[in-house]
């Protein structure tokens, strides 16, 4: 049985300042203990205060990018092992990188090998556009991300990938993929996954739903038998409302 991840996007929100406050009001709700796996992935800046904050508490750290060279003429990037210091977690592919910072399937796959060479787990956002679902083309945008992000990517790293599926239409709009679509979506990659590797690395690979997931939508989502966490903007900037989705993680049995 794989253990339920709950991750938390904050995307660009939060100070250092506000996430001690985070972290301070999250300590409390953390008991009774959670048994899903947590995850908050702040923005660069918040990182040293976060990890500070969470040597209480057994919450895992992400980042939400990362440039793929070790070092070098790159101003502004931050490599891979420089987040090894503060992460264990990188996200590669968000939707809004892809838009607003035009990054291509190519470079993801880049992100992915170097994230690796580090030891670091990423989580590959896949997602197609409204446009995209009304053509009937989710499962084909999906099966592109997928077959060109993790080219070269072997069997024995399929443990430490987590694919989140993200339909851009849900991202931040209040609108949630239904259980029955976003189970279907869900299928498709883990199809996919069985095609390329095997029954078994496939069953390895957590797949996480995104895209407006909140505490009224979680459940019929989670109980879906290829969902296997969650991958939360907007709910995840609050302590009690994060930490109510992983309750309802907790309560579902698969
Ligand atoms: P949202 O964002 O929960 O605010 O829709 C999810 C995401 O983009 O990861």
């Amino acid at each position: 049985m794989k253990r339920f991840l709950i991750a938390g996007n904050w995307k660009l929100n939060k100070t250092a300042k506000e996430t001690n406050l985070f972290f301070t009001t999250l300590q409390p709700l953390l008991s009774p203990a959670i048994q899903s796996e947590l995850l908050i992935c702040p923005p660069f800046t918040s990182l040293p205060t976060a990890a500070k904050a969470n040597e209480r508490m057994n919450v895992s750290l992400g980042a939400q990018n990362v440039y793929p060279k070790s070092s070098g003429a790159f101003t502004g990037e931050i490599a891979p092992a420089m987040l090894r210091e503060w992460v264990s977690y990188v996200l590669v592919g968000h939707s809004e990188r892809r838009t607003l910072f035009h990054e291509t399937n190519a470079l993801i796959n880049e992100k992915i090998h170097a994230l690796f060479k580090e030891s670091l787990k990423p989580i590959l956002c896949v997602g197609e556009t409204l446009e995209e679902r009304k053509q009937d083309r989710a499962c084909s945008v999906i099966g592109d991300e997928l077959e060109q992000g993790l080219k070269g990517v072997t069997k024995e790293q399929l443990p430490q990938l987590t694919i989140a599926y993200e339909p851009i239409w849900a991202i931040g709009t209040g609108e949630t993929a239904t259980p029955e679509i976003a189970e279907m979506m869900h299928a498709f990659i883990y199809d996919w996954l069985v095609q390329h590797f095997d029954a078994p690395s496939a069953e390895a690979v957590r797949l996480l739903y995104g895209g407006s997931l909140k505490s009224s939508n979680a459940k019929p989502l989670f109980q879906q038998r290829h969902i296997d966490g969650g991958l939360i903007g907007g709910a995840s900037l609050e302590p009690r409302s994060f930490i109510e989705i992983a309750r309802i993680a907790d309560q579902i049995q698969k």
